[in-house]
């Protein structure tokens, strides 16, 4: 299949890419650059089944138009992904996250083209005691970040009721690897590895209590391709998550050995943290025959591995 992936230059979305290429597809690749990297995608650069890279934005609707009449398909990674930034700046969420969606959807509209568009756990409502969250439990928008990935699916599901679209969505529990940002929100292993490796503190917000599922970015790359592609995953929302939760505590004593570095500071926005983050990914793992092959510490090496590789050489980190 010919299929467009947004947020291409992005740290899930260059993984996309691979993914993609490696199972045989073609890929146009879309990205505006705000947060994503060229260099990301230097790997696949030469590789006969990349149409391109476009440096573009999904708010513009004729470059969307443009872009899904090209494909059979769309990945829809790109957005504004930082909670703290749609917080503080609500409009450019909206713009990316909502109008972006909408514009990309008319397009897939025109020329029937499978749509994913790729949500997030951060829509859950909280989840007390120890059951997973499956996509049954209750969402609850407690940012504009989350409030605007809530409109994204339900306009990408709308265009699969009203107009027969095959759309899916998938909501990644708290995805993790090589290529993730370390700065602002990047990701929490980022920031923890890049802080231990340049022997900086390691700063928890709040009291390290709060749990999250970690998703090996590679597993979550299968999950992406496949909900895509599968029939089954038509007209379904997804979780992809591992199962387990850790906690933020151990997750920095996983990261930096000395207790010594690891300080906890005031949370920046402890009304929109959520306590317990653990995926119930059954329905995936039914529909899709999806399992997470890479287990934390596995995938915590590669990511030290990577990031020491890369400050070893010289390039920076962001
Ligand atoms: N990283 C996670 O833990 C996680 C978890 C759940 C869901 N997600 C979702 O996965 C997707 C990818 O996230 P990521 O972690 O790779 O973040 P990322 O910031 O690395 O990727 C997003 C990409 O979108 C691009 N982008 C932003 N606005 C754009 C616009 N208007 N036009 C074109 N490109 C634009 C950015 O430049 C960036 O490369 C996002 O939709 C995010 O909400 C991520």
């Amino acid at each position: 299949m010919r299929i467009l992936v947004t947020g291409a230059a992005g740290f899930i979305g260059r993984w996309v890419v691979g993914e993609l290429l490696a199972r045989g597809h073609t890929v146009k690749a879309v990205d505006n650059l705000v947060a994503g990297e060229r260099a990301n995608l230097a790997e696949f650069a030469e590789h006969p089944g990349l149409l391109g890279f476009e440096e573009g934005d999904i708010r513009d609707a004729a470059a969307c138009g443009r872009w899904t009449s090209e494909v059979d398909a769309v990945a829809h990674l790109a957005a504004s992904i930082s909670v703290q930034d749609s917080i503080d700046d609500p409009a450019t969420t909206f713009e990316n996250d909502v109008v972006g969606t909408f514009h990309l959807l008319e397009g897939a509209r025109a020329t029937r083209a499978r749509f994913l568009f790729m949500s997030t756990c951060m829509v859950y409502d909280r989840a007390p005691g120890s059951a997973g969250i499956t996509e049954a439990h209750p969402t609850k928008p407690a940012s504009p970040y989350a409030a605007a990935k809530l409109a994204g699916e339900a306009l990408s599901l709308s265009y699969g009721s009203a107009y027969g679209l095959p759309v899916s969505v998938v909501r990644p529990f708290n995805t993790y690897g090589p290529f993730q940002r370390s700065v602002g929100e990047g990701g929490v292993v980022a920031i923890f590895t890049r802080r231990s490796l340049l022997d900086e503190p390691l700063r928890i917000y709040g009291d390290g209590t709060q749990t999250r599922d970690l998703l090996y970015v590679e597993d979550c790359a299968r999950f992406v391709c496949d909900a895509l592609l599968a029939d089954v995953a038509i007209g379904r929302i997804l979780n992809a998550g591992t199962g387990n939760d850790v906690s933020i505590n151990a997750l920095a004593a996983a990261i930096e050995p000395d207790p010594g570095r690891i300080r906890h500071v005031e949370h920046i926005h402890p009304q929109s943290e959520i306590a317990v983050l653990r995926s119930d990914s059954r329905l995936a793992s039914e529909l899709l025959g999806w399992q997470p092959r890479v287990s934390l510490a596995d995938g915590l090496a590669r990511v030290r591995g990577w990031m020491a590789g890369r400050l070893e050489a010289g390039i920076p980190v962001a």
